[in-house]
Order: C-alpha cells, then structure tokens, then sequence
C-alpha cells in the first residue's frame, strides 16, 4: 500500500467528538452536485487531473482534509474587520478564537515575535509590508525576476516596480548563486531604504546573516520573502529567516501545504506597523475560513511527521535534480538545497515552453522558468521549474524521483514517446495516488 503524507490518511467519517457529525455543517457535495452539477464537474474534473497526472509544479501542494474542511466552513461567512478582541463588527468572539490560534501557532512554530495571519496571499503579504516600511518613490534593493526573484519584488509590471526606485541585485554567472558582493556593492551604492531576500525560482539556501549584515551596513530594513521555503523552514530542514530578518513573508499553500493565503511575521518593533499596513492599509474583511486552516496547518506542521515530510521534499528534490543531470538536464548551480530544481534545457535543445507542453501531453505538470542569463524570452525561456512538495505528499521517495526523472526525459526528448510516457505516469500515480479514496 502506498505511504501517504501526514494528515491524509483516510478518517472514519465523524471520527470528531461523538455530536461534530451533528452539528457541523461544512462541504457536501451531493448538495453541490444537486444545486449546480456544472461546477461540481469542475470540482470533480481537478481532482481526477490531480490522480491522473503528476504534479512538479514546485509553489503546490494537496492540503489535508482537515485543512479542507476549516475552509469549507461556515467561517467563510463572518465579516471580522479589525483584529482579535478589536473588531469593528459583533458576534467575533467565535473567529477571534481562530484567529489568536492561527497567530500563536504561528509565532511558536516560527519563533517570531509577532504573526499576523491576515494577508490573503503572498503577494497582499508583501504590498502590506512594503506598506509598512516604505513610501512610494523610496528605494528597494531585491532579487531580478529573471534571476529567480518574485513578480513582487520589483518587476516593471507589478505595482512594486511601478510605485518604488527598484534596484536589482543577481546571481553570478560561474557559480548561479546569489552575488552577495554585487549586493553590498549595490547597497552601498544607492543607499536603499529596504533589501528583500527570497525568491521564487532559486534552489540554493540564502545566507540570511550576510543579508542582515549588508542591512545593517546601510541602515536599511530586511525583509526575507519565504514564500517557496517556509515548510522547509517549520521543518527545521533549511535555516530560518527569522533570527535575521526584520520582517518575514510568506505563503501557506506552498511547502508548508496548508490553504491558499499569506501570513507576515515580525519584531515587535514592528508589529503594530505591519498590522495597520495590512487592515485598513491594504486589506478589508480577513478570510476567517482561511484564517481557521492556516491555524491547522501550523499545527499541522508543528508535529514530528511534518518535519520528516519537510526532510523528505528535500531529499527528493535532490535525488530528482541529481537523475535529471544524469538524463542530460543540467540543474542550474549544480543541484538544489529545496525543494525545486531549476534546469537548463539547453543541452538537449529544447525550449522551456516545449518542454512544458511535451510533459503536459504526458500528464506531467511543470511550469517553463526563466534561468540565470536565460538568452530566451520569458515566454519561451530555456528552462523548467520542478518541485517535490506533491509527490512527497503522495509517498514518493527518491526511487520514484529516479522513475519521474526518465519519464521527463523521455517527454521532453522524443515525441514518438508521449503515450508511453503517459503510461508510466499512470502507473506511478495509481500506486501513489493523490487524496486516496477511502
Ligand atoms: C517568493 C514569492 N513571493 C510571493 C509570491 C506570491 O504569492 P501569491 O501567489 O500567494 O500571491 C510567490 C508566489 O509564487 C513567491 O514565490
């Protein structure tokens, strides 16, 4: 039988306290299918595509049950502007009790002084602290996006780009990893009121003191965006921002595998800036369903299986970018410390955008990613992101990794071999599935 992820072992239905069958009333989807079966085709097609493929698509993950139903709750319903205890509507004292287990889950799991659990998604998480530490025309420091950085991180198309004086720092092009004398040099130049660490397509780990030694250099704050890595960061299997950073952003969708939303963590210096920047700054009402599953995500996360799961998505995205390289795939910087490999398709002459669509007609899931230097367009690039947090839930390890590896070689380099490719994926996938029935 194959292993299966923590939390995703099959329950007893109404295996609550003996009323919670009763009481409860969350998802059902006979009623979804009876009210509105267009949508619950929809509901039903994803979850099939989910069984039936793979996904390395390295920002996702399959959230637990118990994640799933906190965010079909009736939670959803209640409008909570303000914060726990300071709210501006009644009838909050139910949500608020989600709201200070989300936050102090989140500050024991990460040690941070201040959490607010707010920010609907990566993205909000970041405008909230830029609120909170800048003003429009002010300078800011942060990775390229071509170079692995985030849309949020100054690109010309985002309202970072378009609202602040943006400085691009890089990797360097022997090694691929981040120049951080190109970024002292760069700080010391233009003098930046904020340096942002973090990145979205970047497999090597940050060395956050070096950053906070540059900050601290030219008085500037430090803000480390952990979208991709906070999972491995709760399980203790890559360094935390948090000793370093002034403040942290994140994602809780991602690694960490809870519901889709944000969270920013913070000195207490800091903490009333970052909770005004994100509600009424930014923000309006908070998603209290949301709120409700991040709160049992970092429980989630809190416990020893997750740790194991955290050093596993490493040890697969090792193992696979290791397989890759000996299938002709070059990882950029040579391998990965994460939970992604980012590859130059380059040796086998093979666009990114290629690539992505032979894997897709083999039911492999991965995005096209600019790499380093990339000479391509970033609709085309000339390479492939992957990530391990999906099939690690799925019970993977490192023999599939080996079996994953060949089959993208085998899509990307023949097209005569889609259909077999797609067999193979079959079989993988009904011996691992995602969100195994009963
Ligand atoms: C580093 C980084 N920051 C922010 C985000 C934005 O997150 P969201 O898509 O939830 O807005 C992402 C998403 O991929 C990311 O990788």
């Amino acid at each position: 039988m194959a292993a299966k992820g923590p939390g995703h072992e099959p329950r007893r239905p109404g295996g609550g306290p003996e009323c919670a069958g009763d009481v409860f009333y969350g998802a059902d989807f006979a009623e979804l299918w009876q009210e509105d079966p267009e949508v619950a085709r929809i509901l039903l097609d994803e979850v099939e595509r989910l069984r039936g493929g793979l996904q390395l698509i390295a920002s996702e993950n399959f959230t637990s049950p118990a994640v799933m139903a906190a965010l079909g709750s009736t939670l959803t319903n209640k409008y909570a502007e303000g914060y726990p205890g300071r709210r501006y509507y009644g009838g909050c004292e139910v949500v608020d009790r989600a709201e200070r287990l989300a936050v102090d889950r989140a500050k024991d799991l990460f040690g941070a002084d201040h959490a607010n659990v707010q920010p609907h998604s990566g993205a909000s998480a970041n405008l909230a602290a830029y609120a909170a530490l800048l003003r429009p025309g002010d300078t800011m420091l942060a990775m390229a996006l071509s170079h692995g950085g985030h849309l949020t991180h100054g690109s010309k198309v985002n309202f970072s780009g378009r609202w602040f004086d943006v400085v691009a720092y890089g990797v360097r092009r022997d090694t691929e990893t981040i120049d951080y004398d190109e970024v002292r040099d760069l700080a010391l130049r233009h003098r930046p009121k904020l340096i942002v660490c973090g990145a979205t397509a970047y497999p090597r780990l940050i060395d956050f003191a070096v950053f906070r030694g540059v900050a601290d250099e030219v008085g500037a704050w430090l803000l480390a965006d952990v979208a991709h890595t906070i999972g491995l960061v709760a399980g203790g299997v890559v360094p935390s921002p948090v000793p370093h950073a002034d403040v942290v952003t994140f994602t809780t969708h991602k690694a960490l595998r809870g519901p889709r939303g944000g969270a920013i963590l913070c000195t207490e210096e800091l903490a009333s800036r970052v909770d005004r920047a994100v509600f009424p700054f930014t923000q309006g009402g908070p998603l209290m369903h949301a709120i409700a599953a991040k709160a049992v995500a970092f429980g989630e996360a809190a416990r020893p299986e997750f740790r194991a799961y955290a050093g596993r998505v490493v040890a697969n995205a090792r193992a696979l970018a290791g397989a890759l390289e000996e299938e002709g795939m070059r990882p950029v910087s040579g391998g990965t410390d994460t939970h992604l490999a980012l590859v130059d398709l380059r040796p086998l002459g093979v666009t990114g955008a290629d690539a992505e669509r032979a894997c897709a007609r083999a039911k492999i899931t991965l995005n096209r990613n600019a790499i380093p230097y990339d000479p391509l367009p970033p609709a085309v690039t000339s390479g492939v992101r992957l990530g391990t947090p999906c099939v690690t839930t799925q019970g993977m390890g490192v023999t599939e990794m080996k079996e994953i590896a060949s089959m993208v070689a085998h899509a990307v380099g023949d097209p005569g071999a889609i259909t077999s490719v797609a067999e193979r994926v079959t079989r993988l996938t009904r011996s691992h599935p995602a969100y195994p029935r009963g």
